[in-house]
């Protein structure tokens, strides 16, 4: 599958669920969420065939994100569904990693074993203020399983002025001691509750400057060719470093993405409001055909980058991270 302007897109992100166990300031607010009802959400038969119609053409990896995953039952019936899809090469996971531990044993046998873990503070307490729940414990125990167990891990931490901008140095250093990669990523204004944030002065060049000025010999090394994270190490380091310009939006010319959300909507952008709802054309009787159609005619129409989404969507948004899919 290709787009507009001849992009390949190998790679989808799926939304499993819209709900959570946290409340991160960024992605949601403290109460009044209106969560789907199950029934709007793609049953797991119908995200098994999309996904099937979807490798069939092209998509080889794709990330499971949420919400949480892991509130949403039956994921492990479903991820052992989706092992059995010979085209999809690479599934990988985005959690909270509040739930994961059980899991874990089951997920190596699947071999998924990369994860992107969100954690934005090393502070129990001030995790507490930016998740408004007090799961910091049972993160930070399964992210030492999975260090152990040898799985791939990213930690992803949304850069928010005032809130954690001092301790960038300190989860940095987390990539000294481990072999993980600590990301750096650009508060978005998706925050589920309508408010454009003023923009925040921590953009990725000045996130760039603070890790040089701490971290001496800091160093580019190569990232992937779609890679969204521009990547650093520097001497003595078992990890690496990553800063992810999501608001600045760098790395729109290089995007191979597909976002699913949790009610089915197709997104061929972060920033676009949706194209149309698979969903349901799945539950008016489309065909397979009838749904390749769609879904290509939408990347005929995908945005160059996420400014020009932008400027197309109507209304500024009031979504949440956790209904587009994080
Ligand atoms: N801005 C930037 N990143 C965000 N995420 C969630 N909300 C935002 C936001 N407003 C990221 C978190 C999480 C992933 C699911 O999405 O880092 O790891
Ligand atoms: Fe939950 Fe992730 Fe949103 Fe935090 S950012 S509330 S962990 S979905």
């Amino acid at each position: 599958m290709k787009d507009k302007q001849g992009r390949t897109i190998n790679y989808l992100r799926l939304g499993l669920t819209d709900r959570c166990n946290l409340r991160c300031t960024y992605c949601m607010p403290e109460e009044g969420i209106n969560y789907l009802p199950r029934r709007e959400l793609l049953s797991y038969e119908e995200l098994l065939r999309l996904i099937r119609l979807l490798s069939k053409n092209g998509i080889t990896k794709i990330r499971i994100t949420g919400g949480e995953p892991f509130v949403r039952k039956g994921i492990m019936e479903f991820l052992h569904a989706l092992r059995q899809i010979r085209e999809v090469q690479k599934i990988k996971l985005t959690t909270n990693g509040s739930l994961i531990e059980p899991f874990l044993p089951d997920l190596k046998k699947l071999d998924i074993t990369s994860v992107n873990l969100s954690l934005d503070s090393l502070r129990a307490e001030r995790f507490a203020d930016i998740t408004r729940r007090d799961t910091f414990k049972s993160v930070m125990q399964a992210f030492q399983r999975m260090l152990e167990m040898g799985f791939q891990i990213k930690i992803n931490a949304v850069v928010m002025a005032d809130k954690n901008t001092d301790e960038i140095v300190d989860m940095a250093m987390l990539a000294k001691e481990e072999p993980i990669e600590m990301r750096f990523i650009e508060e978005m204004p998706f925050n589920g509750q309508g408010l454009r944030l003023p923009e925040s002065d921590w953009d990725h060049l000045r996130i760039l400057q603070h890790l040089r000025e701490h971290i001496p010999g800091l160093k580019k090394i190569p990232s992937g060719p779609n890679a969204t994270a521009v990547r650093y190490t520097a001497p003595g380091f078992k990890g690496s470093i990553g800063i992810i310009a999501a608001w600045s939006r760098t790395f729109c010319g290089s995007c191979n993405r597909l976002r699913l959300t949790p009610k089915g909507t197709l997104r061929t952008c972060l920033y676009d409001t949706g194209t149309f709802n698979l969903r349901d054309l799945m539950r008016a009787g489309a065909t397979d055909e009838q749904l390749l159609r769609a879904i290509q005619e939408a990347l005929l129409h995908r945005a160059a980058n996420g400014f020009e989404a932008e400027a197309r969507s109507t209304s500024f948004r009031n979504e949440s991270m956790a209904e587009i899919g994080g």
